[in-house]
C-alpha cells in the first residue's frame, strides 16, 4: 500500500516538469540524490527469473540496478522511435520497469500471478519491479519524478487522484491500448467515462475493489447473543449493535488501523449517512461539507471509534485489523475487499468463519475504487512498457491477478462463475449498484485533498475534537476542490 501523499513534493514536480519542458532533449536529468532511493529491485525474464525483491531489508539503488536513470533525451514520440524492434515475436524486448505497491504478502502474490503471465506471452521483454519496501511508492516515484527518470509504468489510483500527474504532463493517454484492447466492448462504458479526462483516458485498470464492506466474526457476534444473520440497516442499528457486543466483554468491537484506514471508516459513515447522492455531492461542491448531515455523520464516525482500540491504530497498516476479526479477538472490521484474500490466506471459510456485508446503511451502493497502471511522459521503454498495459487490461490478466487480489475485472466480459463466492457477489453488485468513488483510495479527491482529509483525521485521532474535523475537511474541500 503506498500511502505518504507529498503534496508539497508535487507541487515542486510540477515545476520541475514546467521548467524543463521546452528543454527536455538537451538535458540530462540529474541523477536521483545518493541514497535516497530504497528501492526493492526485482528483474524477471523469460527464462530467467533473478530475484532481489526481499522487501525487508534489501536497499538497491535504482539508477545503478535498472539502468533508468541513464540519460533521457527527446520527446515521448523521440524516445519510443529509439526503442527498436525485436527480431522475434513476444514483446517490445528491453527492461520495462514498473512502480508498484503491491510489495509483498498477498498483494505480492497478486503482482506474481501477472509476472508468470507477462513472461510467458512477451519473453523478450524483462520485468523489472520497483516495488519499495513496505509498498510505500510515492516517496522514491516523486524523486524520480522530479529528476526527470521516469519508470516505464507507475501503479496509481484511478480517478481523481491521477489529475495532478496529467495536470503536471507527467503522463500520457493510453488511449490506443485501452482501443486495442477492446474498448467499450470489453470495459463497460461507465468506467471508461469515470476514467476519461478531457477526453482521454490515463491509465489501465487492472480491476475494480469495493470499499464499502464490513467484515464479521459470526462466532463473536453470535457469543453476545446477536443473529449474525441479521445486518444492522444503518448506523444507528449497527452502533446499537457494538455496544451490546462491546457489553458482552469484547474489548475491541471493531478493529481500525492508521490513519488510511480511519479515512477509509469516515468515508464508509459518510456514505451510509449521506446516501450516494448527497455523498457524491461532496465532490462536486453540491453537498456542503459544513452541513449538519455531514456533523451527525463525523459524530457516528467518533462514535465508532470508541469501540476500536485507538492506543494501538495510528501507524498500522490493514492486516491486523482483519487478522483480530479473522482470529475473533474483534467482532468487524470495515476494509476494502483485498481483505478477503487475507482470510483465505488464514484458511478461514467463507460463512463459517467470516462472513461481510455492505456498510450498514450503503446496501445497493458500490464504493469502487481501481488500481492501474500509467505511461510516464518520456519513460524509457515505451513499447515495453504498453506491452505490460496489454496485459493489465487483457481478460486473462485480470482473470489471473484478480482471483489472487480479491477484486474483481474491470472488464466486464467475465464470468463470475470463475470467482469465488465472495467476488461472485463484488460483481453482481458493481453491475447493478449506485457506483460512487472512494476517498480514501483516490477514485474522489486529488492527492492534495487527499493529505489534508488524511492531516484532519489524523489530528481528529489524537484529539477527539468532532468539531475541529468538521471544519478541517470543509476547509479541506474549499481549498482542494477543482
Ligand atoms: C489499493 C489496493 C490495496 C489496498 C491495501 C488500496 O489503496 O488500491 O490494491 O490492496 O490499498 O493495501
Amino acid at each position: 500500500m503506498r500511502r505518504t501523499p507529498l503534496v508539497a513534493g508535487l507541487a515542486a514536480v510540477g515545476l520541475v516538469i514546467a521548467a524543463c519542458a521546452g528543454d527536455a532533449s538537451t538535458s540530462s536529468p540529474a541523477p536521483p540524490p545518493s541514497g535516497a532511493s530504497t528501492s526493492t529491485v526485482s528483474e524477471a525474464t523469460s527464462s530467467v527469473a533473478v530475484s532481489r525483491s526481499d522487501t525487508a531489508d534489501s536497499e538497491s539503488t535504482l539508477s545503478t540496478d535498472t539502468d533508468l536513470s541513464a540519460s533521457t533525451t527527446g520527446s515521448p514520440s523521440e524516445t519510443a522511435a529509439t526503442t527498436s524492434s525485436p527480431a522475434v515475436p513476444g514483446g517490445a524486448g528491453g527492461k520495462v520497469g514498473v512502480y508498484t505497491w503491491w510489495a509483498a504478502g498477498l498483494e505480492k502474490d497478486g503482482l506474481d500471478a501477472l509476472l508468470a503471465l507477462f513472461r510467458a506471452e512477451y519473453p523478450n521483454d524483462r520485468f523489472v519491479s520497483l516495488a519499495v519496501n513496505g509498498g510505500d511508492t510515492q516517496p522514491q516515484l516523486e524523486i524520480d519524478l522530479k529528476h526527470d527518470n521516469p519508470p516505464d509504468s507507475f501503479q496509481w489510483h484511478a480517478g481523481a487522484e491521477l489529475s495532478d500527474y496529467i495536470k503536471n504532463g507527467q503522463i500520457q493517454p493510453v488511449d490506443d491500448v485501452i482501443a486495442e484492447l477492446g474498448g467499450s466492448a470489453v470495459f463497460p462504458q461507465g468506467l471508461l467515462d469515470r476514467l476519461t479526462v478531457d477526453g482521454h483516458i490515463y491509465s489501465v485498470p487492472a480491476n475494480i475493489h469495493r470499499v464499502n464492506m464490513v467484515w464479521a466474526n459470526p462466532k463473536v457476534i453470535t457469543s453476545a447473543g446477536l443473529d449474525p444473520a441479521v445486518i444492522p440497516g444503518d448506523m444507528e442499528a449497527w452502533i446499537a449493535d457494538l455496544a451490546k457486543i462491546k457489553a458482552s466483554g469484547v474489548d475491541t468491537p471493531l478493529t481500525v488501523g492508521g490513519t488510511w484506514t480511519q479515512v477509509q471508516l469516515l468515508e464508509n459513515v459518510l456514505l451510509a449517512d449521506l446516501g450516494a447522492d448527497k455523498y457524491t455531492g461532496l465532490f462536486d461542491g453540491s453537498t456542503d461539507w459544513a452541513g449538519t448531515d455531514v456533523t451527525a455523520a463525523v459524530a457516528d464516525f467518533a462514535t465508532l471509534l470508541t469501540f476500536t482500540d485507538t492506543d494501538a491504530a495510528d501507524g498500522d497498516d490493514w492486516p491486523a485489523s482483519i487478522d483480530a476479526v479473522a482470529d475473533g479477538t474483534a467482532a468487524y472490521n470495515v476494509m476494502g475487499d483485498w481483505a478477503v484474500a487475507e482470510f483465505n490466506s488464514k484458511k478461514k471459510v467463507d460463512g463459517t468463519d467470516y462472513t461481510y456485508f455492505p456498510t450498514p446503511g450503503t446496501d445497493g451502493v458500490f464504493d469502487f475504487l481501481a488500481d492501474s497502471f500509467t505511461l510516464p511522459v518520456r519513460a524509457k521503454n515505451q513499447a515495453g512498457a504498453k506491452d505490460w498495459l496489454t496485459l493489465i487490461g487483457s481478460a486473462e490478466g485480470q482473470k489471473a491477478f484478480n482471483l489472487a487480489k480479491g477484486s474483481i475485472p474491470a472488464r466486464s466480459d467475465t464470468a463470475a462463475s470463475d470467482y469465488p463466492a465472495y467476488q461472485q457477489t463484488a460483481i453482481a453488485s458493481w453491475q447493478n449498484d449506485v457506483i460512487v468513488p472512494s476517498i480514501a483510495h483516490g477514485s474522489a479527491v486529488n492527492l492534495a485533498w487527499g493529505s489534508d482529509i488524511g492531516a484532519a483525521v489524523s489530528e481528529f485521532h489524537a484529539s477527539g475534537d468532532a468539531t475541529a474535523l468538521q471544519s478541517e475537511l470543509a476547509a479541506a474541500a474549499k481549498k482542494n476542490a477543482d
